[in-house]
């Protein structure tokens, strides 16, 4: 670890807990408790249903620092600035304050704690957008320059860049999400000449790479409804700044794999490929950015598979194999990568590895994969090589199932072996059989709500009491493995040694219907996790929850722990069917209702 590094992240926290906020423990980079992602992608995640108005345990003020695995950005991976892993400092007012206090503690973190210098920081704000009746975001140009900002350095800018949900821009938000104006923290690299290619002139939001967006503060005020949008109950702040890039501020670096975040990683790679950075820069990004995130998500407990987050690890590590046959590495042979995974753990270090135990078991799982992959890229570069062109296009599924190449690696290579293919038949022919990728994108997920909608919320309690009622009736070893629920249906996964006969499933039914008649109240208390514990609430094993927890009670039958929201009465709920139960893998079962 680096100075740099742990010394930004202990300013960051200090800066926050002086402010009187309260660290919400970070959570997995898989969530358990979000079905609209594979990853965690931001701090916010966690934080939406309390954004949308719930109680939080920890109360309005809260900040933390949360590993964050973007997969959509894979393909960005291989610029000055794109990664897949990355850590996001953020921190949040739950209705408390608002506009002029973030502005000014985020301006004063950067200046002042970091001794950023204000004349290379630029900042934009929101300048509306007539169509959705959302006014321009006058009240932070005017705290803006209050703070002494010049206007040459304050820019504004529509929706596109100025607003902030999960879902983008006002137009691209589902019914129920939050989202709202925001305003942009950037660096500019006065060393960088601006790229006419870009554009006329150079601004913050240019692509050129003269200026690095460090920090975004959102201000979610607004929930989108079927019509329009309409204020939340309560402000919000929610902001979100990359460590990594205002690591490269504070090192004055526009190449994010020149940092201390990468050093290590790019040494050891030079040593492996006995191949100098400086030339061969795109590829040794990629393969340094995909074999960090690998090294993350292994120790997470995924595994290389077909499917969903195993699926992606296995393509940043084709990837990164691909890469390393590109720099002239023989990857069919067999070679050590213990070294760059040790190079990844020692720059993390006790953060997040325990380093002699993480080289030894991750090292050999990304080492198989590797070495197999390996073999079948050689193989099926060569039989690329000598397939004639026009064959090709009708070949992808075909290279696909024999050498599992990926559609954007079989492309790759095409272009690097001069291969002419039109490969809008290519992708044609490819997504005839594309059932395997179509399986991991969209993605089975694994936890929680998909929305906030009256139907889902609905789903959710039930949900609380099919748990309950499959611990009475299956057994007191059931465990909760994930959930994930729609305004369709919810379903639910759950461990169990023994396998539930048709008869259990119908007792379980019965009983969750027996409770909604029974028009039980559900309400939550925030207390001691211990005191949780002791009374027998449900947890969610996996999770790391912060001392003081919410609890949701229904009448006195369920206990668990939950951000909510929930019904008031289980008599809204109607009633509920099992339609469907399944096995699905060792021990683990499958139950959808609605
Ligand atoms: N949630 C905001 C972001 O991800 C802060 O940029």
């Amino acid at each position: 670890m680096t100075m740099t590094y742990v010394k930004l992240r202990r300013l960051y926290s200090r800066f926050w807990e002086e402010r009187g906020h309260k660290e919400v423990p970070p959570i997995p980079l898989v969530p358990q408790n979000d079905p609209t992602t594979l990853f965690t992608g931001s701090g916010m995640q966690q934080l939406v249903p309390y954004l949308l108005g719930e109680v939080h345990p920890l109360g309005k003020r809260l900040y933390n620092i949360q590993r964050c695995l973007r997969a959509q950005d894979i393909e960005e991976v291989g610029d000055n600035r794109h990664d897949t892993f990355f850590e996001m400092l953020g921190n949040w007012s739950l209705g408390d304050y608002f506009k002029k206090e973030q502005l000014f503690w985020f301006w004063d973190f950067l200046t002042r704690e970091l001794g950023l210098p204000k004349e290379k920081l630029y900042v934009t704000v929101f300048s509306g957008d007539e169509k959705n009746h959302l006014p321009p975001d006058n009240e932070s140009m005017e705290i803006w320059k209050k703070l002494g900002v010049p206007e040459n350095h304050i820019y504004k800018y529509g929706a596109n860049k100025n607003w902030w949900s999960r879902a983008g821009e006002p137009r691209n938000m589902p019914v129920a999400e939050p989202g709202g104006p925001d305003s942009e923290v950037f660096y500019e690299f006065v060393s960088v000449p601006h790229d006419r290619k870009f554009g006329e002139k150079c601004h913050p939001n240019c692509d050129c790479g003269r200026y690095l967006e460090i920090g975004n503060s959102v201000f979610m005020q607004y929930k989108k409804t079927d019509k329009g949008f309409e204020e939340l109950p309560k402000k919000n702040v929610d902001f979100g700044g990359g460590l990594e890039r205002i690591t490269m501020a504070l090192e004055d670096k526009n190449d994010l794999f020149e940092t201390n975040l990468f050093q290590k990683i790019i040494a050891a790679l030079e040593k492996l490929t006995g191949k100098k950075y400086q030339d061969n820069k795109k590829e040794m990004r990629i393969i340094a950015d995909h074999i960090k995130s690998s090294v993350f998500l292994i120790k997470e407990g995924v595994y290389p598979s077909n499917k969903e987050q195993g699926y992606v690890l296995r393509r940043l590590l084709r990837k990164t194999s691909l890469n390393l046959h590109k720099i002239g590495v023989d990857v069919k042979k067999m070679f050590s990568l213990e070294e760059i995974c040790r190079s990844v753990i020692d720059t993390y270090g006790e953060i997040y590895f325990d380093t002699k135990q993480d080289v030894n078991s991750i090292t050999p799982i990304i080492q198989l994969e590797m070495e197999k992959f390996g073999k079948a890229l050689t193989r099926g570069i060569q039989e690329i090589k000598n397939t004639p062109d026009k064959e090709l296009e009708n070949k992808a599924f075909y290279f696909y199932q024999s050498y599992g190449l990926p559609l954007e690696i079989i492309e790759e290579i095409f272009d690097s072996q001069n291969k002419k293919v039109d490969k809008k038949i290519f992708r044609e022919q490819f997504e005839k059989h594309r059932d395997l990728s179509r399986n991991a994108s969209s993605g089975k997920f694994k936890g929680g709500l998909a929305d906030h909608a009256e139907q889902t919320i609905k789903y959710h309690t039930a949900t609380h009491l099919l748990h309950q009622a499959l611990f009475d009736v299956i057994g007191q070893d059931i465990r909760q493995e994930g959930s994930n629920i729609t305004s369709e249906r919810l379903r639910f996964d759950f461990y169990s040694m023994k396998k539930p006969s048709a008869e259990d499933m119908v007792e379980v039914e019965a009983i969750i219907n027996q409770k909604i008649k029974d028009s039980l109240n559900v309400e939550f208390k925030i207390i001691p996790k211990n005191e949780a514990l002791k009374i027998g609430a449900k947890s969610f094993f996996r999770e790391k929850y912060p001392d003081t927890v919410k609890v949701y009670f229904i009448g006195d039958y369920s206990k668990e722990f939950c951000g909510g929201p929930h019904v008031k009465n289980t008599k809204e709920i109607g009633s509920l069917k099992i339609f469907k139960f399944e096995k699905i893998g060792n021990n683990l079962f499958r139950v959808y209702a609605r």
